[in-house]
């Protein structure tokens, strides 16, 4: 099983982007609910719920593991290696590596919850694979819960995301990297209000042929991985919210087991 835990809905954009790149392998979700959100913690405190929910999806049979929360990518990568011998991805560095080929200027536009932003993760990684890279970052914190309420559309988020992306507007960036898993629910928006022009990168699609490309190399890992086509969805509290949005991206009814971690 691939198993995939986010604090809370946004993942689901990552679950998604696999189902699409590996069409019937099985799949294990957490979704923290209860502790989401993480953009807003310590990295201490998002260290600890990366552990205890890789541990959860282990106790489930998960064999390889992908952070899908960019927050907990941004912290607790190491640490989740450090502690588990399994493969772990994260968001972070596939939706580098795809900036740093498609971007020609290259300048590129970082936008993701305070914690990203504030560990300053995707500036050192691009900078490590283009000393040459401009680097402009914007934390974007109201983004998150317009997207947990559903206001995909609103007036109020058109303008919201206007003002965050100005910043980065000015600096005429040709390339944006969407650090954060709620984003891409918002990815209309963005690339309207960037403007046509720029690149806009989802970093859940960026993982998933990164962990394609791992299975094609790695034989000996995808032979332990199911291929059932199974997909089960856990999450520390069971909201209407998050039963909404599962239904309406994935066009079927989502079956939710609360889990307490
Ligand atoms: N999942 C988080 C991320 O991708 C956003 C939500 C949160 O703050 O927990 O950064």
């Amino acid at each position: 099983m691939i198993g995939i835990f986010d604090s809370g809905i946004g993942g689901l954009t990552v679950v998604k982007a696999i189902m699409e790149n590996l069409f019937g392998y099985d799949i294990i979700y957490f979704g923290d609910t209860a502790r989401t959100p993480y953009g807003t913690k310590s990295s201490e405190t998002v260290k600890k719920y990366a552990l205890e929910n890789t541990e959860f999806l282990l106790s489930k049979g998960a064999k390889i593991i992908v952070i899908a929360c960019n927050t907990a990518s941004s912290v607790a990568t190491e640490s989740a290696a450090e502690n588990f011998d399994i493969p772990i991805f994260e968001v972070i560095t596939p939706a580098v590596e795809l900036s740093i080929n498609t971007s020609h200027k290259p300048c590129i536009g970082i936008i993701g919850t305070r914690a990203t932003i504030k560990s300053g993760i995707y500036k050192k990684k691009i900078k490590e694979m283009n000393p040459h890279a401009r680097v402009y970052s914007k934390a974007c914190p109201l983004l998150v819960p317009l997207v947990e309420e559903g206001w995909l559309e609103k007036p109020e988020t058109k303008m919201i995301v206007k003002k965050y992306l100005h910043p980065l507007k000015v600096r005429q960036i040709d390339t944006l990297i969407l650090g954060c898993t709620h984003y891409p629910l918002l990815k209309n928006i963005i690339q309207k209000k960037i403007g046509k022009k720029v690149n806009v990168i989802d970093s859940s699609i960026a993982v998933a042929s990164n962990v394609r490309a791992f299975l094609e190399k790695h034989q000996e890992v995808d032979a332990l991985l199911g291929k059932k086509g199974r997909c089960g969805f856990f999450v520390s509290d069971v909201t209407e919210q998050f039963e909404k949005t599962a239904t309406s991206m994935f066009k079927r009814d989502i079956h939710l087991e609360h889990v307490k971690i």
